[in-house]
Parts: C-alpha cells; sequence; structure tokens
C-alpha cells in the first residue's frame, strides 16, 4: 500500500510506546514500575464522575452537541479562564475540543501552510513536532540553556522569515520549567514585534510546587494576549486523561475556522466527557490542590534521591508539571552503552523500571522520569535504578565494565 506524504513522516509516540511496553511486561506478570507516562495516578474526582453518570440517567449524553461544544460548558470554560487568570473570552473565542492534544492539532491544521515554519523550544513535547509535519509545517528548534528556558536572544538566533508561531508550554513538559511573568513578557513582546502567533499549552498550569507561581502568556499584557492562543484542558488537574476534554481559546476568527475543522474531523467531544468537565470547571477546586500537594512531596523526596543515583544530572530542581529531566550521559558511559536509547532499554529490561528517552523531546542524552506514580512505586523505581548504576561503579573499581544489551 502506498501511503501519503504526511503518514511517512511522522512517527508514533515514544512515551506511548513505552508506556505499552511497559503495560505488556506488567500483563505477563513481571514486576515493572512504569514512570514512562504522562497522567496522573488519581482517580477522577467522585463530584466530576457522578455529574456523568446523572447526565447519563437523564438521558442527555446520546446526542451530538455543537461541535465546538455545549454552551453550558464554554460558560464553565469562560468563567473558569476569568478566575484563573483574570481574562475574559466570551463564549465565541472558545472552542472544545477532544483533549489538548486535538485542540493543537486542529490550531496547526488552521495556521501552518506547506513550508509554514513552527518555532518549538528544546526540548519539547514529543506531538508539536509531529504536529507541524502532519500540517506540512517544518518545525524550529530554538535552543536553551541550562535552565531549558527560551529568550528573545536564542529566539532571534532561531526565527526566519517564514516562522509564524512559536508554541510555549509553562510548566514544560518534559524538563518542569515554568517561566516567570517577566520571562513571558520578554517573549510575549519580541512574537508581537515579530508578528508571530503564540500558543500558550498552559496544561499543567495547575501544577506547580513549593512556592514557586504561574502565570500565563495571556496574562502578559493586552497585545501579547491578543497575539496567543490558548491551550488547556482537565486532563492533568483534574485526573481526567480517559476522558478527553480540552479546548482553545483565542480570536474569534480563529476559533471559528477551529470549528470548521473541528466539525469535519471529531465532531464534538464525547457528550458525556462534556458534563463531566462542566463539573471539574465548577466545583470548588480543593480536589485539584490535594492533588498538587501529592506532586509536590513526591518531587520533593525524590528529586534529592534521583540527583544521588551514578551519572544522572540533574539542574535547576523543577518547579511544575509532573516530571524530571536528567542528564545521562555519564551513565550512559559507565554502563558502557552508546546511547540514552540503550539506556532506556536496559532500565526496562533489567532493573524494571520504564521511563522515556530523551531523544523523543529533542534531546538525546538525557531521560523523562515522571512521578506520577505513587511515593511507594517511586521510591522502588529510584532504588532499583539506583542498584543497577551502583554496579558499574563497582566493576569499575575492579576493572570490568560493560553490560548485554539483548
Ligand atoms: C505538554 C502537553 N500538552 C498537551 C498534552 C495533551 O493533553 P490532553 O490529554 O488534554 O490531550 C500533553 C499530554 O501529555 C502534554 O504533555
Amino acid at each position: 500500500m502506498k501511503f501519503s506524504e504526511r503518514a511517512m513522516q511522522v512517527t508514533p509516540s515514544a512515551t506511548v510506546k513505552v508506556s505499552n511496553t511497559a503495560k505488556a511486561m506488567i500483563r505477563q506478570g513481571i514486576d515493572v514500575i512504569n514512570l514512562g507516562i504522562g497522567e496522573p495516578d488519581f482517580k477522577t474526582p467522585k463530584v466530576i464522575s457522578d455529574a456523568a453518570i446523572s447526565a447519563i440517567q437523564a438521558g442527555k449524553t446520546s446526542f451530538y452537541t455543537p461541535a465546538s461544544g455545549l454552551p453550558q460548558l464554554k460558560e464553565a470554560i469562560a468563567n473558569r479562564i476569568k478566575q484563573d487568570y483574570g481574562v475574559i473570552y466570551p463564549a465565541d473565542q472558545i472552542s472544545v475540543t477532544s483533549g489538548a492534544k486535538m485542540g493543537l492539532y486542529v490550531l496547526m491544521q488552521a495556521l501552518v501552510d506547506q513550508g509554514t515554519e513552527v518555532l518549538l523550544p528544546k526540548p519539547s513535547w514529543v506531538s508539536y513536532r509531529q504536529q507541524v509535519l502532519l500540517a506540512g509545517g517544518k518545525p524550529v528548534v530554538v535552543e536553551t540553556g541550562d535552565d531549558f528556558k527560551i529568550t528573545p536572544e536564542t529566539l532571534d538566533a532561531a526565527v526566519t522569515r517564514n516562522c509564524k508561531v512559536l508554541v510555549i508550554n509553562s510548566p514544560q513538559n518534559p524538563t518542569g520549567t515554568v517561566y516567570s511573568k517577566d520571562e513571558l513578557a520578554a517573549i510575549g513582546k519580541w512574537a508581537v514585534f515579530h508578528n508571530i502567533i503564540l500558543i500558550a499549552d498552559d496544561i499543567y498550569g495547575k501544577l506547580v510546587y513549593n512556592q514557586n507561581a504561574f502565570y500565563s502568556l495571556v496574562q502578559a499584557g493586552d497585545e501579547i494576549a491578543a497575539s496567543t492562543v490558548l491551550v488547556n484542558g482537565v486532563s492533568k488537574a483534574y485526573s481526567m486523561t480517559g476522558w478527553r476534554i480540552g479546548y482553545v481559546a483565542g480570536a474569534p476568527e480563529l476559533i471559528s475556522k477551529v470549528n470548521s475543522i473541528l466539525s469535519h474531523s471529531t465532531g464534538n467531544p464525547a457528550t458525556v466527557s462534556q458534563y463531566a468537565a462542566i463539573a471539574a470547571f465548577e466545583s470548588d477546586q480543593s480536589e485539584v490542590e490535594t492533588m498538587r500537594k501529592a506532586f509536590e512531596e513526591r518531587l520533593n523526596k525524590i528529586y534529592p534521591l534521583v540527583q544521588e543515583i551514578p551519572g544522572f544530572k540533574l539542574a535547576a530542581k523543577p518547579q511544575g508539571a509532573f516530571y524530571l529531566f536528567p542528564n545521562v550521559e555519564e551513565a550512559v558511559k559507565l554502563a558502557g552503552l552508546n546511547s540514552s536509547a540503550e539506556l532506556v532499554d536496559v532500565l526496562l529490561k533489567k532493573a524494571h523500571v520504564a521511563v522515556v528517552d530523551g531523544d523523543a523531546f529533542g534531546m538525546s542524552g538525557y531521560l523523562r522520569l515522571s512521578y506520577a506514580a505513587s511515593l511507594e512505586n517511586l521510591l522502588t523505581a529510584v532504588e532499583r535504578i539506583t542498584k543497577f548504576m551502583n554496579q558499574f561503579l563497582q566493576k569499575q573499581t575492579s576493572g570490568g565494565i560493560g553490560i548485554e544489551t539483548d
């Protein structure tokens, strides 16, 4: 069968792949701890599930809704944005999508032409690059320093005449980096000057720890907000990855195009999930805070332990999301391997811990560990990796190193 050029370019999601391998090993009875996954391990709060059950029982969920979502949900989103950001988006500037992932996909379809360049910080989430390619565009990598942050200077070095869009994800997957208000204002000003549309992927906005504060690009001044499309959803903050509800908020003419594309692709997101999302946005946000605190405790416990793993180097302590992104170049050498991809492979097969190769995010030589797992599992996983790496330190002192990489 001959596939389209678009389909030939696309590669499967590395995070989904590693997770599936781990899950398959678990099904075979192997005790694998999965730190490859990017989803909270909590049950969706009961008040949200109950709202979905009531909607089903009331017979409200058997029907299509407008492709852009239920008016009541758009109102709940507008109110949540107003409360969280202090910014007003009328309902015609909001479109509900099947996850933030679909929101980002449809934005690329609406904004990117053949050859249009899209600026992506290095490293960044796996799907941006593939979504740009699927739209016929060209991803352009923006270099970052040790803090994994882009600046007007690094943007100057990367920008070309064909650049039209810049994606900012703060808190960031895979590094946990959070941009300050001033940093966002500087980036926003740069984008406005260069006539570049900003996409603010705020999906981890509620997961910020240890007195650090979250700001969105849409809070960085009116001019910047007007050039920004906001993307968010319920997956991470409300532990609702499986419900598939996200949203896009921006200029009315852009949202109108987004709605047209959605009407011919996914249609509306599952009606029952939309009722659940209304409850998520409208309920008191105490369960979000409970989950945030649990992530914070995990981060604070495992960050110093991961720093101690032989060959693992962590830059500044992450401030948000639920990932650690250590440099493992020393660990790769220590184990007599050739790449972080090989290290991922042996950690899964020999230490029974699933993690993701940094290459999936554009940075080989790094690993992404998710701390969206119970504290007990996290501590065991870090202990397993430490033990696994320690054997090479011992071998090094006794003369022999190397490992079979089956
Ligand atoms: C940075 C980032 N943006 C967007 C998404 C997509 O989230 P959703 O589950 O709402 O599609 C993810 C999920 O992993 C993510 O990490």
